[in-house]
């Protein structure tokens, strides 16, 4: 019998493409979702509100693990309805998870738990799993994330954290708006240009969850993100080079905060500031990259696409 993995929040941009792969490996997937119980793909969608306790928790039981992707989006205008949202959707779903693993007869093996690298703050310091947390309310969004999910350790299910990265696709996630600014001739540097973007392809993002899925030594916190972080200047060359595009203005701070709050509709910070973090405890347990040069991987992301736009 196939072994089963459990996705809160797997409806979404990681989850979907999660799901697809753990399924070519064998497994069988449920999606926790808040929308309609359905079956589609061979996924299985479980209805669930990421707060209470209810029919649900059966699927946990004896299930191989759960990878916990929920969380509202962080691309929105902070406002405060729209923090308190971000923070409830991750610490209500972590601390629910945890509540109905230790309800278990046959808990779950392992827990792993997305988080974001956006607890090193806005820094040029190259950061590893031991550096030093920044400040703002990102940080503290990750901070609560991460200590709901670490105090109070299950007894019999093994848990860890990945840090994502920014997650490069094809379709969706953080690139999408980049790539739409660039094919309108406006993919120059943005801000200072000097923020990194720690960035992963998400085959290897997905390769990790299901390493930190099958190996039993993989416990506590992880940077989920590729070995060479790049500054955003070099990130929009390459994005700009990938899809055939040559100079852009480069967009300025200040019209950077405008352009977010009222084209874009998301906090300018997202774009303004960067961390620059390497997979240290990846790296050291062998975890082989596909995609490690930024160039080489966008341009095969984009392969195709002089020839359908
Ligand atoms: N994508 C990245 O590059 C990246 C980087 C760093 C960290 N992360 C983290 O990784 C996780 C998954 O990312 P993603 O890009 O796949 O996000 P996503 O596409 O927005 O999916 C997240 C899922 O969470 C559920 N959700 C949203 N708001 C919720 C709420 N208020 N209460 C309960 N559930 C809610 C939604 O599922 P339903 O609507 O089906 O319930 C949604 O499909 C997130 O926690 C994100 O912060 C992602």
């Amino acid at each position: 019998m196939a072994k089963k993995v459990v996705l809160p929040g797997g409806s979404g941009f990681l989850g979907q493409s999660l799901a697809n792969y753990l399924i070519e490996k064998g497994y069988e997937v449920v999606v926790l979702t808040r929308r309609t119980a359905t079956s589609s793909n061979h996924i299985k969608y479980v209805q669930w509100d990421g707060k209470t306790i209810n029919s649900w928790t059966l699927e946990l039981e004896g299930c191989e693990a759960i990878v916990n992707l929920t969380g509202k989006s962080v691309n929105c205008i902070y406002t405060p309805r729209n923090k308190a949202e971000i923070i409830s959707s991750r610490v209500d779903s972590v601390r629910v998870l945890k509540q109905a693993i230790r309800a278990c007869k046959n808990p779950p093996k392992a827990f792993i738990q997305a988080g974001s690298l956006a607890i090193f703050g806005d820094t040029t310091a190259v950061c590893n799993e031991e550096s030093v947390h920044g400040t703002g309310f990102s940080v503290q969004v990750c901070q609560r994330w991460e200590e709901e999910f670490f105090t109070h350790p299950l007894p019999e299910t093994r848990q860890a954290v990945l840090r994502i990265g920014f997650a490069l696709a094809k379709n969706g996630g953080a690139l999408q708006p980049l790539e739409k600014l660039a094919r309108l001739n406006l993919g120059g540097t943005i801000g200072s240009g000097k923020q990194y973007i720690s960035w992963i392809h998400i085959e290897d993002l997905n390769q990790m969850f299901l390493t930190a899925i099958e190996n039993s030594q993989i416990t506590g916190a992880y940077n989920a993100t590729g070995p060479r972080p790049v500054t955003n200047q070099v990130f929009m060359k390459a994005l700009r080079t990938a899809l055939g595009k040559g100079w852009a203005a480069p967009a300025p701070s200040p019209l950077v905060w405008l352009g977010a709050y009222v084209v874009m509709r998301a906090d300018p910070g997202l774009a303004l500031t960067g961390r620059n973090c390497i997979p240290a405890k990846f790296t050291k347990s062998g975890f082989v990259f596909k995609y490690v040069d930024l160039e080489t991987t966008l341009k095969e992301i984009y392969a195709g696409w002089f020839s359908t736009n």
